[in-house]
């Protein structure tokens, strides 16, 4: 049998760093959404106990540092299933680009062993074991316009999607490390998006008051490092995006545009200074 997962991008529409914690970690407010930009898993049961990864990636690791890798062998030790598994991934996502690639593909991996096996495991159980693989999984579990709030542990989706609008996703050449900006910030210097702004305009579905409160914590850290990252947020308004935020620690910023025409102009304009631009629209959950 084979199963087929999507892995959809996740955004930030808010990130707000509250504090750091006494384990190293950052007390975190979110608000989250996926976009029509996947990678896809085939997941198959093979007779041998391998965990095998063939991926269209060359740059990916395959082995046990693969996030996917992680998520079986833990369900695996948690649920017991006896046979192995070989995993296709196709990556449209680019990666380490603040868009949660990583992380979609294992909660994807947890999602696909859980219905090949017929595991039984719920969605709740199994954000707790994927904590410790990546902080992005449990949201990329549901999948749906959520908060988020903990270290990215606690996940309470919305009533309502995210507003439907189209969105350009641009990825200037340039690899973040999400522990490197953690452990550079400075808490106390940092602004703070309005979450709770974000989250009712969200369940009001007023798309106009949504764009007026998006932001995020890390992007004047990021931007600083990487004037690109600035750069490219200005163009996307000096080109007439409605609203524009940096998604995670970077470095992909999102352009959010309620017209299509007007984000097909964000898009092209866009493309005369970075390789990597999407046109995609919000999923509508
Ligand atoms: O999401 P992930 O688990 O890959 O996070 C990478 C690193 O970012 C963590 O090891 C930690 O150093 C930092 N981090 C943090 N606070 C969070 C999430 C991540 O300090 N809430």
């Amino acid at each position: 049998m084979e199963i087929i997962e999507k892995a959809p991008a996740k955004i930030n529409l808010g990130l707000d760093v509250l504090y750091k914690r006494d384990d190293g970690y950052h007390e975190l407010e979110m608000i989250m959404a996926s976009v029509d930009l996947s990678d896809r898993l085939i997941l198959t049961a093979i007779p041998t106990d391998d965990i095998i990864i063939k991926t269209d990636n060359g740059f990916l690791p395959v082995d046990r540092k693969n996030n996917i890798y992680q998520a079986i062998d833990i369900m695996k030790k948690t649920y017991g299933f006896t046979q192995g598994v070989e995993v296709n991934l196709k990556k449209n996502l680019p990666v380490a680009a603040g868009l949660g690639g990583g992380s979609s593909d294992a909660a994807a991996a947890f999602r696909g062993v859980n219905r090949l096996f017929n595991l039984g495991a719920t969605l709740e159980e199994m954000a707790k074991l994927s904590v410790p693989i990546g902080t992005d999984i449990p949201y990329c579990l549901y999948g749906q316009t959520a908060l988020v709030t903990g270290v990215g542990d606690r996940v309470t989706p919305l009533s309502h999607p995210m507003p439907q609008c189209w969105i350009v996703l641009v990825k200037p050449k340039i690899s973040v490390s999400t522990p490197r900006v953690f452990s550079k910030i400075q808490v106390d210097s940092l602004s703070h998006p309005n979450i709770k702004a974000i989250y009712h305009a969200i369940e009001n579905q007023d798309y106009q008051e949504m764009i007026q409160h998006l932001g995020n914590s890390l992007e004047s850290y990021t931007m600083e490092v990487f004037p690109i990252v600035k750069y490219v947020k200005n163009k996307m308004l000096e080109f007439g995006a409605d609203a524009a935020v940096m998604s995670g620690s970077g470095p992909t910023v999102l352009a959010l545009c309620k017209k299509r025409s007007r984000a097909v102009h964000v898009a092209n304009a866009l493309k005369g200074f970075c390789d990597e631009v999407y046109l995609v629209r919000t999923l509508n959950r």
